[in-house]
């Protein structure tokens, strides 16, 4: 069972919104102008349970299959990043400094693929909920969709979202069970010295020395630590002080990340980074502060929904193009958020020989639209059979 027929040959038109949507790029909360035009052709689709203001600017549509079932929700973001873009295209970015440079055009686009087939054929049953999420891109779209309670609301058991994947060739898939992206925190060490002349170090404390110690000592906790085995990041991405040649600052201060797929390295790292911080700024006579913020959790599959995605994905594009072993990334992924309340699958789909995700010269391949759209709307369909 190849790419779905009425998919394929609506792919023109499916070019046409992923277009228009990367001619008109919008970050974070702010997606007004995509959700609008979401919402006008879902309304073309003849759906008419459409909610909007989700999240700010997020869409949530319900289409009714047929006969009594489950109720499956199928998500995807719409928001760009802040950058400038360089790939030349006709329809290229019109908002300065705002590119669709993730393919986030190409997943709205998807969906509405979908959405199009699923709401003329209805051949499943029970409930299929779209959710088009703002703010994948930082701020959390999905966390504050759940937040709203939009799993509860309509009563979604199982979840499924896609992704493009430059190198992997147009007309594949790839997924895994089990945690696929990390999860992704970040931390600010401020460490309080006393400034002074840079003449007399001796009547000064220097939150300077301290630091780079610690950021020395912060590299250790992987290697350390960690066990071989399990995966784990920590970067120190940012270090700030000083303003004078001849000045010994009285503070400074570190920033990073610190990434991890199993909640119980990210523990370590967290207890690590803690007892480094305190004992080196002790050694060097300083006092030192941290703040830490949780950032997306680890993107996990549910072993049962990703061995059906894999399944579905094959009815599509043939086994040989479907991998159950994609390589896990140290990139986040909001839809986490969505698969922390119920069990569903995050797949990637090839986008080709396209340039890097977040790279200005990035496009989404318009090939792959009707691949990722039979393979949402097939999702739903073997998911609820009539
Ligand atoms: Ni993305």
């Amino acid at each position: 069972m190849p790419v779905i027929n009425s998919i394929a040959n609506s792919f023109d038109e499916m070019a046409e919104w992923r277009q228009h949507i990367h001619s008109n790029p919008e970050l974070g909360f702010e997606c007004h102008e995509t959700a609008k035009f979401v919402v006008e052709r879902l309304k073309e689709f003849g759906i008419d349970d459409i909610s909007e203001g989700w999240a700010k600017t997020g869409v949530v549509a319900v289409i009714k299959g047929k006969g009594e079932g489950g109720t499956i929700g199928l998500r995807a973001d719409m928001d760009a990043l802040p950058m400038p873009e360089m790939t030349g295209l006709e329809y290229a970015s019109t908002n300065e400094g705002k590119m669709h440079a993730c393919g986030h055009d190409g997943h709205t686009t998807m969906l509405l693929g979908a959405a199009k087939y699923l709401a003329e054929t209805r051949n499943f049953s029970g409930r299929v909920v779209l959710m088009f999420q703002p703010a994948e891109e930082g701020g959390g779209g999905a966390e504050v969709m759940c937040e709203e309670g939009v799993i509860e609301k309509y009563g979604i058991s199982q979840v499924f979202a896609i992704h493009n994947m430059p190198e992997l060739p147009v007309g594949e898939f790839q997924t895994r069970a089990g945690p696929v992206m990390a999860s992704v925190d970040d931390f600010e060490i401020e460490i309080f010295g006393k400034g002074g002349h840079a003449a007399r170090p001796h009547f000064s404390v220097d939150p300077i020395v301290a630091a780079t110690a610690m950021v020395q000592s912060l590299h250790t906790i992987v290697s350390r630590n960690i066990d071989p085995i399990e995966c784990g990041v920590i970067s120190v991405t940012q270090i700030h002080a000083g303003t004078a040649y001849n000045v010994i600052p009285e503070t400074a201060k570190i920033m990073g990340t610190i990434r991890s797929f199993e909640p119980a390295v990210k523990a370590v790292m967290q207890k690590r980074l803690v007892e480094v911080m305190e004992n080196i700024a002790a050694a060097y006579e300083t006092r030192a502060e941290l703040t830490y913020h949780d950032g997306y959790p680890a993107t996990v599959n549910n072993a049962e929904k990703a061995a059906f995605a894999v399944k579905v994905a094959a009815s599509i594009v043939g086994e040989d193009k479907v991998s159950d072993q994609a390589a896990r990334r140290m990139g986040a992924e909001d839809f986490s958020f969505m698969l922390n309340k119920v069990p569903g699958a995050y797949v990637f789909v090839g986008n080709g020989d396209s340039a890097a995700l977040h790279h200005q010269s990035y496009n989404f391949n318009d090939e792959a639209a009707p691949v990722g759209a039979s393979y949402l709307a097939r999702i739903v369909e073997a998911a609820q059979p009539v």
